[in-house]
Formats: C-alpha cells, sequence, structure tokens
C-alpha cells in the first residue's frame, strides 16, 4: 500500500476475492463498513451460478447495481401489439411512453420501415509507396482479403450475412501516407461487432502480407497498420418510426387546448429542435430516455447507440432534431429516421437472465423488428415530452413522481402519502417542503 495516499490505493486488488475487495472499501472508504459490507452484499444475487454470470460481464465486481425494470405495454408497431421492456432509473420515462403508446394504438399506432441495414468498420494504415501503384492494385488486394477472411465469415455467410464491400480511402491530403480500408457488413441478427472487430484484424494481417509478397510493391514493402476497428456510425443502418393521424383525430388537450393548437405548437417545438443545437440536445436526450431504455433492457449497447445518434443528429454540419414534424392537409405526421446497430443473439442477449427474459417479452425479435420497437419507443418519448412541454408544461408529471421518491425516501406510511398527495396537488414539491410537511404531520 501506498502510505502517502493513506490506505486508499492498493497493489493486486484485482486478485482479492471478492469479499477480500469489499472489505478493503469498506474499511478504507467508509465510515459504517460493517453496514456498508452487508448492504453491498445483500445485493448479491441469491444463486451462485447467475451471480458468476454477472460477474463475468465485468472486472472487479464487488456487487450488483440494481435499476428498476418496467414494461410499457399497448404499442402497436406494424399492427403488432408489444410490451415493451425498459430499465431506466428515471421517473416519468415509462409512463410517458405508455401515454404515447395508449394514445396512438387508437390511431393506427407506431409505423416503421427499416432503410438500411448497414454496419462500418475501418482499418487505417500509413503508406508512403506509390499512391497510383496501390489504387490499380487495390481490386486484387481486395480479393484477398475477401477470400483470406473466409473462415471467419462462413457461418455469417450461410446466415445471409457477410462482408459487403472494402473500399480503399485515401487520407493523405489530410496526413501523410495515411489511408483507410473502409468495410461494410451485414451482420443479421447479432449486433456483429465481435464479427466485424476480427474481420478488420483479418483484413490488416492480410494487407501487410500481400504488400510485402507482391512483386509489383518491391520498392514499397513498409506498411504500418495504426489500427483495425468497427465505427460506431453507421449511418447506412436506419430505421423510420412515424406516426399519422387527421389533426381533428388528435383529440383535446389538457387546459381545454384544440387538436388545431396543440398540432401547431407541437410542429414548433420540433421547428424549435430543428434549428437551435441547445433545445436539440434536450429534445435528442428526451428521445433517448426510450431509445436507451429499451437497449438497456435488451442487453445492447447503449453506449454505441448514443453515439451514433448524436454524430446523426449533426450530419448536416449542425446538430439537429432527430424527429420531425409536418402538419399538411389536415394530417399530423411526426417522424424520426434514427441509426441504430443493435442485435438480438450473441453478447449480453443471450447471456444476461433479464435481457433474455426481455427479448421473449418481445417474442424474440430479428434485430430488424428490435430497431423497430426501439425507435418507436424513442418516438413515443419524444410525443409525450412535447406534449406536456406544449401545453401543462413538463414539472407536473414529473413532481407526481418526485413527491413520491421523496415520500419513499422518508418513509411515509400509507395515510401520510395520501395526505401529502393531496396537500401537494397544486405546491411546488421539494425535499425539505415535503419534510417539513410530513414533521408536522406526524406531530399533529
Ligand atoms: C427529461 O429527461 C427529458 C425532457 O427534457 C425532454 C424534452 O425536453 O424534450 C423532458
Amino acid at each position: 500500500m501506498d502510505n502517502k495516499k493513506g490506505n486508499k490505493t492498493i497493489s493486486g486488488f484485482s486478485k482479492l476475492s471478492k469479499r477480500g475487495k469489499i472489505k478493503w472499501i469498506v474499511q478504507n472508504f467508509f465510515k459504517e463498513p460493517d453496514t456498508v459490507m452487508s448492504e453491498l452484499m445483500s445485493y448479491w444475487h441469491s444463486n451462485e451460478e447467475q451471480q458468476k454470470i454477472l460477474d463475468a460481464f465485468s472486472e472487479n465486481t464487488i456487487s450488483n447495481f440494481p435499476m428498476p425494470f418496467g414494461v410499457a405495454p399497448n404499442f402497436i408497431i406494424d399492427d403488432k401489439a408489444y410490451c415493451v421492456p425498459m430499465v431506466i432509473e428515471e421517473s416519468s420515462v415509462v409512463a410517458a411512453a405508455s401515454a404515447a403508446a395508449k394514445f396512438w394504438m387508437d390511431r393506427g399506432g407506431f409505423h416503421t420501415e427499416i432503410l438500411s441495414t448497414k454496419k462500418l468498420g475501418q482499418v487505417h494504415f500509413l503508406w508512403h509507396g506509390d499512391k497510383a501503384k496501390l489504387h490499380y492494385h487495390f481490386p486484387e488486394i481486395k480479393q484477398k482479403l475477401i477470400e483470406e477472411c473466409f473462415s471467419i465469415t462462413k457461418s455469417m455467410v450461410k446466415r445471409g450475412g457477410g462482408i459487403l464491400d472494402i473500399e480503399l480511402l485515401d487520407l493523405t491530403d489530410k496526413h501523410p501516407g495515411l489511408y483507410q480500408l473502409l468495410a461494410s457488413f451485414e451482420t443479421c441478427d447479432s449486433m456483429g461487432a465481435n464479427f466485424i472487430n476480427t474481420c478488420l484484424e483479418q483484413f490488416s494481417k492480410s494487407l501487410i502480407s500481400h504488400i510485402q509478397s507482391d512483386s509489383h510493391f518491391d520498392q514499397d514493402r513498409e506498411v504500418e497498420i495504426v489500427m483495425s476497428i468497427l465505427s460506431n456510425y453507421t449511418p447506412e443502418c436506419i430505421v423510420r418510426a412515424w406516426v399519422e393521424c387527421p389533426v381533428s383525430e388528435l383529440g383535446k388537450f389538457p387546459n381545454g387546448m384544440s387538436a388545431e393548437t396543440f398540432a401547431h405548437k407541437f410542429s414548433t417545438a420540433i421547428r424549435i429542435a430543428e434549428i437551435d443545437p441547445y433545445r436539440a440536445t434536450t429534445h435528442n436526450k428526451g428521445i433517448y430516455n426510450g431509445i436507451d431504455a429499451v437497449v438497456i433492457a435488451t442487453g445492447n449497447d447503449f453506449r454505441a447507440i448514443e453515439a451514433c445518434g448524436h454524430t446523426y443528429a449533426a450530419r448536416d454540419g449542425h446538430y439537429a432534431s432527430l424527429s420531425h414534424c409536418t402538419v399538411e392537409e389536415g394530417i399530423f405526421k411526426f417522424w424520426l429516421d434514427l441509426p441504430l446497430a443493435v442485435g438480438t443473439v450473441g453478447g449480453l442477449t443471450s447471456l444476461h437472465p433479464i435481457a433474455k427474459r426481455s427479448l421473449e417479452l418481445l417474442e424474440k425479435p430479428t434485430a430488424r423488428e428490435l430497431m423497430s420497437i426501439i425507435a418507436a419507443a424513442g418516438l413515443a418519448q419524444n410525443f409525450s415530452a412535447l406534449r406536456s412541454l406544449v401545453t401543462t408544461g413538463i414539472q407536473q408529471g414529473h413532481m407526481k413522481m418526485h413527491l413520491q421518491n421523496i415520500l419513499n425516501q422518508l418513509k411515509a406510511t400509507k395515510d401520510e402519502e395520501v395526505s401529502a398527495i393531496e396537500h401537494f396537488a397544486n405546491k411546488i414539491v421539494s425535499f425539505s417542503a415535503v419534510r417539513e410537511y410530513l414533521e408536522k404531520l406526524r406531530l399533529s
């Protein structure tokens, strides 16, 4: 242990047993080590086998971090009913998704179309030889790269996927000697990260061996692979989701707002998010409230999905709304084009016990179907957020949930809850206001 840093650093931590890790942590970072130790251990899975599975997802695991697993029923997507699993820690998100699902259930539901499913990977390399020669011989090199990768791709090819193309990009005007192999793939029902990365690493080996053995490159054998990795930006792996109905069928909104006024305010709110990146960021964050929740519940990679979506949102040179709306000839149409690289087989989707259940709940969707479900959840979330924003304001709904969380934290009884909910119906909710209210109630 490093004495200058007290007992807060350690070498060999990863080699300690799980109990040993917790012990070291609670003794050095907490005031009540025994209490914290038993609290952390209380979240261990009661079934040792299950716990082993969870531990294997990461490193240095000491416990599990519980998150609420909820569902949003009544999603009609392409005429099929779904009960959508959602894992999210933010109150109101599942309620908002459920409300939007129910609203659109009576108006034709959500419609989707998969526009493309291409995934991408890159091999970045440095080469200082004759450019023209490299371009000229690239078709043969490409053929070799594909052939030499066949043992990796053959089962994907059997499933209908594999390598779609490999392009040579010349980036030497941006950096001396810099080239890129830009490869595209179809990965069927898997997200494909492992498959793509394995192919790319094989491409780099083949590229080196080809350039080093081919007589055309006698003068220029030096090739340096910088890195080989998939791109999480997949602008050609796109799902479109939309809802539409006559404005007259939108119904009535809070405070007597008419359907026409609602449609006008809603589409203006979208326009603002198309123009202003500050609003677009919050607007898209709301969309990802829905998307991430389903992505996590189904064992997919929410960081990849988010990173991709935000790059896509900035594809025209400025960050803008992912969703759009028109009100034309009396028809309200609201839609979203979303890049989504997800899988329903492999990885966490088949290892995480609850992710497996989520996929069963969705009746074992294909990756394309899951793209549709996730996009519909994002659109639903966005619809509900904007509906609140342009009618009652967001705080009314949020505060109900916020109040409930505060009441739980303050261990309110059922009677106290009822009385507090009534009391705060028209008042501003804050932790101190609720605490004061409960204190008074408990004294009376
Ligand atoms: C909160 O998590 C999400 C919202 O801010 C989204 C929005 O403003 O559109 C309500």
